[in-house]
């Protein structure tokens, strides 16, 4: 399985096994991480699943996955960068194992 390591705000990683198909806030969630809310469970309608992508992934994970997720990124409570995502629309694959996210320090 894909290894994802999540930075905290403060700078603490923890990496974990995501499984391929997948999403990067899922992920976040079934081990019991902190820093991803996730409260509407994917559906592109809370933005509590913000992250920033590491610089050194952003070519392979691509930017916002469409309109809905560029319009959403809008709701974020922390700042929005280049490498701001919604956690739960970058989905796993084989090709983004060792992917890097930064989390925000408030998801509200
Ligand atoms: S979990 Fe709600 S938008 Fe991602």
């Amino acid at each position: 399985m894909p290894l994802v390591t999540y930075v905290e705000a403060g700078g603490i990683p923890h990496t974990v096994d995501v499984a391929v198909g997948e999403n990067v806030m899922r992920g976040a969630l079934n081990n019991d991480l902190p820093g991803i809310v996730g409260e509407c469970g994917g559906g592109l309608a809370c933005a509590t699943c913000h992250c920033y992508v590491d610089e050194a992934w952003l070519a392979k994970t691509g930017g916002p996955s469409s309109q809905d997720e560029t319009d959403m990124l809008d709701s974020t409570s922390a700042e929005v960068k280049p490498s701001s995502r919604l956690s739960c629309q970058i989905v796993l694959s084989a090709e983004l194992d060792g992917l890097i996210v930064h989390l925000p320090e408030t998801q509200y």
